[in-house]
């Protein structure tokens, strides 16, 4: 009798990325082409799965893909154990263990961020053979060197501060750059040191609103009118930090549910004001240096259109990667980039844990050694 087959499920979930359809090319051709697999595609993330919703891959629908942004097979948030199914929350972990059988899946490939790799590991303790790639514009996927996406979106976010320069500098302004990245900063860390912002603020290290002040006003003193502050959406204030850190710890320390119910609560609040940070911050700076701010917010642009050539390269070599693990039956993993080569990290270790920028890390030594203001 003739060796069966490999049949493979892929899908996206989280927020998309650039290089996401160059990813599931790799991982289709490879697949597909090198190995005599089959694949097919799983809409909208795990509710696809959920409902059924499929795409199957062939040569035709993964040609001509690989230069374009977003996700041929659609995304979304859903968590297969906490989906809203006709207005209510459940837990379909079950339904997907069936659907991956009645498919006759031999291997699910998930393509997502952090969330991702949580929602992959809990469905791979159910006994499904799950492989992950890590995706995301924020580069915060622990035990990888990078997430394809990321090149991507730092591309545009420098584009952005180099043609802010010049509109700052003709109004004497400070402009307020207000960068993806809600836990982490790498995305505005590495904007801001491509594009020489004056001054750059990520959620890794807390700022003082005075001392940014004082830095601008500095710059003043010494003729330059005009100041570019790059923030990531995430980054606070040592007062905001040290209020969202009690909350954060009152939530793990709740034990009734109560106790839950109101730290939750006031996390939720917290996190609400914070929406407004940026106008904030810019209003601040305003009022303290005397110099007229004005915000622009990035948005969505980070995420959308074409891939750079670095990421089409990442995602391409991570997927290809991806489908050799598959034929070695190698399940339960994350390819992760290693230097020029890929490894499979177990998920275990990376389920659950972020990559945050270390307040050492070279990237924030050579910013602080050319200049740059880092609020602290
Ligand atoms: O995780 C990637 C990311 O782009 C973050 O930088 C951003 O905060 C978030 O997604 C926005 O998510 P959504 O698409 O759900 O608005």
């Amino acid at each position: 009798m003739g060796k069966k087959i490999k049949r493979i499920g892929i899908l996206t979930a989280g927020g998309d990325s650039p290089g996401l359809n160059a990813a599931i090319r790799g991982v289709g051709k490879t697949a597909l082409g090198y190995y005599g697999m089959e694949i097919i595609g799983f809409r909208d993330g795990f509710r696809g799965l959920v409902d059924n919703r499929r795409i199957k891959l062939d040569k035709s629908t993964l040609a001509g893909i690989l230069t374009v942004g977003g996700t041929i097979l659609g995304t979304s948030r859903d968590k297969p154990h906490r989906m809203v199914i006709d207005g209510r929350t459940r837990d379909m972990t079950s339904v997907i263990v069936d659907n991956y059988h009645k498919w006759g899946l031999d291997c699910l490939v998930c393509l997502g961020g952090g969330g991702t790799q949580k929602n992959a590991l809990r469905l791979h303790q159910a006994g499904l053979n799950v492989i992950t790639l890590p995706k995301t514009i924020d580069n915060d996927v622990a035990m990888t060197d990078a997430t394809f996406g990321f090149a991507t979106a730092l591309d545009i976010a420098t584009e952005t501060i180099d043609r802010l320069h010049s509109t700052a500098h003709s109004h004497h302004r400070i402009i307020v750059a207000e960068i993806m990245g809600h836990r982490s900063g790498w995305l505005a860390l590495g904007a801001g040191l491509a594009g020489g912002a004056d001054v750059i603020l990520i959620p890794e290290i807390p700022y003082d609103v005075v001392k940014i002040a004082d830095a601008i006003r500095r710059r003043s003193r010494h003729g330059t009118n005009f100041s570019i502050v790059a923030v990531a959406e995430g980054a606070m204030s040592r007062d905001d930090f040290r209020a969202m850190t009690a909350a954060e710890k009152k939530l793990e320390r709740a034990k009734t549910l109560h106790d839950k119910k109101e730290a939750k609560i006031e996390l939720a609040t917290l996190e609400v004001r914070h929406a407004g940070n940026t106008m904030c911050l810019a209003k601040h700076l305003e009022e303290l240096t005397q110099l007229e701010s004005r915000v622009t917010i990035l948005g969505y642009v980070q995420r959308g259109g074409t891939p750079s050539a670095a990421d089409r390269v990442l995602a391409t070599r991570l997927g290809s990667a991806c489908a050799d693990l598959i034929h070695e039956e190698h399940y339960g993993v994350m390819v992760a980039a290693r230097g020029d080569d890929t490894e499979a990290v177990p998920l275990e270790k990376v389920a659950g844990k972020r990559k945050n920028v270390p307040p050492d890390h070279s990237w924030v030594k050579a910013a602080r050694r050319v200049g740059t203001c880092l609020g602290d």
